[in-house]
């Protein structure tokens, strides 16, 4: 695992001056204190790339080792080429077909999903990246969202571990109906950039906070339910539950419905915000480089985002090939 983020940090007090709000509300609303937000020369492939090179030292595999690089994010550098093809080029994992899933915040979790299929196709190592600049997409005017939403990377290579450990069950899912409820309206094939869009302020993410409340806390509990079950788990054997950290509202009402303990669930939404398709690798990042996640450990991840999406996966930690 790997992870970066910015040097810059945005805190509630920060906020305070820019928009009409208070580190109170914001702290009691979704328990964020602070976030990252990316200077103005760094893009998705940047944070992108320093994640992956972290990942790649940790797992001790060299870039021209990787078969397949998969980026997850919603703010790539621009339309094309894929940024999963700018990062390739810098880490010079030259061997690597490379390609971008954009699945907002549940893009690790449908990266990993693919990287894990294409193990079982045959590529040997696959690094997957869940990146995002989201303060590119946000409105520093909109107290609704402004507050919410923090930049950063973090990466994860992918490869055959010893018998026993790894991935045991896992799914990836989508219910467009909700498409709406977080979007960002204007910049693609629809109403592409024009000085109209811009005014109107289009470029910017949209969020019917509420819907996408509900929607989270019940997809995270509908999710975990059915990944648990498919692979014959109990709840209290997880060690550790890494929710995709929007809000901690969220995460901690999914938990009590879910009935895990609070010692298990790994919570950095305060220090990050929301950082869309990095969030649970920078979480994962943390536990593994904190030494908090064990040989032998149950890990249950899980991912929702616009879409609407979603993702699970449950893996025991450990086993590596060195
Ligand atoms: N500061 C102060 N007041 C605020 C702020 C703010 N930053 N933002 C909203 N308010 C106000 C509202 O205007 C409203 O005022 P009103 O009652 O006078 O109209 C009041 O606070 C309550 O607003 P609600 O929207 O009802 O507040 P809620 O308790 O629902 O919390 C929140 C809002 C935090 C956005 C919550 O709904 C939430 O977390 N939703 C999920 C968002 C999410 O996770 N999105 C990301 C999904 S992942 C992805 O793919 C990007």
């Amino acid at each position: 695992m790997g992870k970066a983020v910015p040097e810059r940090v945005l805190t509630n007090k920060d906020l305070e001056a820019l928009v009409d709000t208070s580190d109170e509300w914001i702290t009691t609303r979704t328990g964020i204190k602070q976030r990252y937000i990316a200077d103005p020369d760094t893009a998705a492939s940047d944070l992108g790339y320093l994640a992956a090179v972290q990942a790649l030292a940790n797992a001790q595999v060299r870039a021209d080792d990787i078969d397949l690089l998969i980026v997850a994010t919603t703010t790539p550098d621009m339309p094309f080429p894929a940024t999963a093809c700018i990062i390739q080029e810098r880490l010079n994992a030259k061997n690597a077909a490379a390609f971008d899933v954009a699945a907002a915040c549940s893009g690790f979790m449908y990266g990993i999903e693919i990287g894990r299929a294409m193990l079982a196709a045959g590529y040997q190592k696959v690094l997957v990246v869940g990146v995002d600049v989201i303060s590119r997409l946000i409105d520093y005017e909109d107290r609704s969202t402004c507050v919410l939403f923090g930049d950063g990377a973090g990466a994860a290579v992918l490869g055959s571990v010893e018998p026993g450990f790894g991935f045991i069950a896992s799914e990836i899912g989508a219910d467009g109906s909700g498409a709406m409820l977080l979007h960002v309206p204007a910049g693609g094939s629809r109403i592409p950039a024009q000085a109209k869009s811009l005014e109107a302020k289009q470029h910017y993410v949209k969020m019917c906070g509420r819907e996408v409340y509900k929607f989270a806390v019940q997809i995270i509990c509908d999710s975990t339910e059915r990944v648990l079950r498919k692979a014959g788990v109990a709840v209290d054997t997880i060690r550790w539950f890494v929710p995709h950290q929007a809000n901690v509202r969220i995460i901690e009402a999914a938990a009590q419905r879910l009935q895990i303990a609070a010692d298990r669930i790994y919570v950095n939404v305060d220090r990050y915000g929301n950082t869309s398709a990095a969030s649970v690798p920078i979480a994962l990042a943390e536990l593994a480089q904190a030494g908090l996640v064990e040989d032998g450990d149950l890990v249950l991840m899980v991912g929702f985002g616009a879409g609407l999406t979603w993702g699970s996966a449950l893996l025991r930690w450990g086993g590596f090939e060195r």
